[in-house]
């Protein structure tokens, strides 16, 4: 075997997935769908979640026509009652394991600043930030106690820079940083 290919072997180890479970929020289409795909490729057992079942259960039908494992579980993050029924539900599916999390749910209203009514403010903060905060608190209390747990918040490019007609969506881009540094600090830490 040439040293090329044995390097390309050991590479692609380090990326399986096999036996590990994971949750991806707007896994069911567009971004999510697609780290839930690369999820599932390298051997994860994925639950996608959104709100519209009927996109779901077409999202895991194309999952498992590849052969990849995928359970739907819909779910609106906006919610917190419905975030803690969706991880009662991966709890039991997977006997409490949880490995990943990824939070890809999110929506966006583009609007000049003076224009934005408080139920959009609001649609848009619950979902994007509140839902990120409150699917890593239900993760993490299925984590913490096996230590170990990978948590990946879905961030933009208003994470880091200010880009017009968007304010209330850049607010909670850079909210899902500031979870995830102080989650990284208070979780991450022996
Ligand atoms: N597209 C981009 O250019 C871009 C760039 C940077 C960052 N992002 C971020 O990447 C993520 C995905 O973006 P996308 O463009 O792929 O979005 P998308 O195609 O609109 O998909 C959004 C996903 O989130 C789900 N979702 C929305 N609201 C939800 C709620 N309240 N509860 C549960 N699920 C909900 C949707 O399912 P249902 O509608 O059925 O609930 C869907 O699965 C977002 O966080 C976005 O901010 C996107």
């Amino acid at each position: 075997m040439e040293r090329t290919d044995r390097v390309k072997q050991s590479d692609l180890s380090r990326f399986d997935l096999s036996g590990r479970t994971a949750v991806v929020t707007g896994g069911s289409r567009g971004l999510g769908k697609a780290m839930a795909l690369g999820l599932a490729r390298a051997g994860a057992d994925v639950v996608l979640v959104g709100r519209s079942r009927e996109t779901l259960e077409a999202a895991v039908a194309e999952f498992r026509s590849q052969g990849l494992s995928a359970e739907g579980i819909p779910a609106d993050v906006s919610d917190v009652n419905s975030i803690r029924e969706l991880f009662r539900q991966v709890a039991n599916l997977y006997e409490g394991k949880l490995d990943i999390l990824i939070n890809a749910a999110g929506i966006n209203i583009r609007k000049p600043a003076t224009e934005y009514t408080e139920a959009e403010w609001d649609a848009i903060l619950n979902t994007n930030l509140k839902g990120t905060f409150f699917c890593c608190q239900e993760a993490g209390k299925l984590m913490i106690p096996r230590k170990y747990g990978r948590i990946i918040n879905v961030g933009s490019l208003t994470s880091s820079i200010g880009i017009a007609t968007i304010a209330p969506y850049g607010a909670t881009k850079m909210g899902v940083v500031a979870i995830a540094k102080t989650l990284a600090v208070e979780w991450g830490t022996p």
